[in-house]
């Protein structure tokens, strides 16, 4: 760290974040399925930052195994992110618990009071992501000890609402009531700046961390978000409110034609009565987490799927996890000092 930059004015602005996570900075790469695995947890957090596992739907012996790699690899403090609407969640909670981690992350729906209460019996933090006004006040109500905001401009499955439409709504009114941390459309330390500015107790990135050395993705995966620009990074659609479906940010490419192909065949056999709802989103999700595998893990980046955020258009380099934060960090502070002289 260049010990000519005043880390003052961030460490002001962010300290609930510093407390509620035990970092030195509240920075966080979200958790990415078949991204996220040790080595780049490890790597964030050991640059002073904070990382979440991910598991998606892995076997549960897996993510044990995912959990005692990590603490082989850093004592710094991480989290597991836990998808609530995956087969494998419960069990997944049960190992969570049992691993006595520091911070737990529920992502996908809204976990149930008496989960919130179950995680934090095992001492953790809880942080959850609210979409709505309605559900900060329930996530609030229910204990959570963060909010997880993320703009429908982020990575991966997405709500439906804009980031700064979330800030107005959520940040701006609960801010002082508990930590929240900005997702979405995050890449620089400027704009780091200006969300702890806002009140956001720090940040959360994911697709910027894709683009770093000590990300296990295949190298394909990340040539292709080399090139890629902000507006290549769309949204899927859904046809048939017969058949919900949570949009998801990818790279358009054959990937996405394919999930589209597989929406119609669904409504049809929903139609024919072939087959029910319930199986219909189960399908739609197993086709993700396999198509994500085959592009980030096999390095099919034609037929697998290429989430990313709108901020594949600002990460153009591949750095190691140090060079990434530092820069975050540099660049945030000297905007903190230029915004001070420009209000002096
Ligand atoms: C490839 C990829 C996979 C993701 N998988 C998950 C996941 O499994 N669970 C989750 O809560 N968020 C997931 N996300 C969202 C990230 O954790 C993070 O919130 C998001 O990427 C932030 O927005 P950004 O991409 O604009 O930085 C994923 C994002 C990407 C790019």
């Amino acid at each position: 760290m260049n010990n000519s930059i005043n880390k003052k004015k961030l460490d002001n602005l962010w300290k609930r974040g510093q407390n509620l996570l035990g970092v030195d900075y509240p920075i966080m790469c979200g958790a990415m399925t078949w991204v996220s695995e040790p080595t780049l947890v490890a790597a964030v957090c050991n640059a002073g930052a904070f990382a979440s596992l991910a598991c998606g739907n892995m076997p549960s012996e897996i993510l044990e195994e995912q959990i005692t790699m990590t603490r082989a690899l850093t004592d710094k403090s991480f989290a597991v992110n836990l998808i609530t609407v995956a087969p494998n969640y419960k069990t997944h909670l049960d190992v969570v618990v049992k691993a006595k981690l520091p911070v737990i992350v529920f992502a996908g729906a809204v976990p149930k009071d008496t989960e919130i209460e179950y995680a934090k019996s095992s001492g953790a933090k809880v942080l959850s992501f609210a979409s709505t006004e309605a559900l900060a006040k329930r996530m609030i109500r229910s204990g959570v000890d963060g909010l997880i905001l993320e703009g429908m401009e982020a990575g991966g499955h997405i709500g439906p609402v804009a980031g700064p439409i979330l800030w107005q709504q959520i940040l701006f009114k609960f801010n002082k009531e508990i930590p929240i941390f900005i997702a979405g459309s995050i890449a620089t330390g400027k704009m780091m700046a200006h969300m702890l500015l806002m009140g956001a107790a720090g940040v959360q990135l994911g697709t910027r961390f894709v683009m770093t050395n000590e990300c296990t993705v295949h190298n394909n995966f990340k040539e292709v978000f080399k090139r890629a620009r902000a507006r290549d990074a769309t949204a899927t659609p859904q046809f048939d409110s017969r058949l919900p479906v949570i949009p998801v940010r990818a790279l358009r490419n054959t990937g996405s034609d394919e999930f589209s192909k597989l929406q119609l065949q669904l409504l049809q056999n929903l139609s024919n009565g072939k087959i029910d709802r319930e199986t219909a989103q189960f399908e739609v999700e197993k086709f993700w987490m396999g198509a994500l595998k085959k592009a980030a893990v096999d390095g099919d980046v034609d037929a697998g799927s290429l989430m990313a955020g709108q901020a594949v258009g600002l990460a153009d380099e591949i750095k190691p996890v140090k060079e990434v934060i530092n820069e975050l960090i540099i660049d945030a502070a000297k905007e903190l000092d230029n915004i001070s002289e420009l209000l002096n």
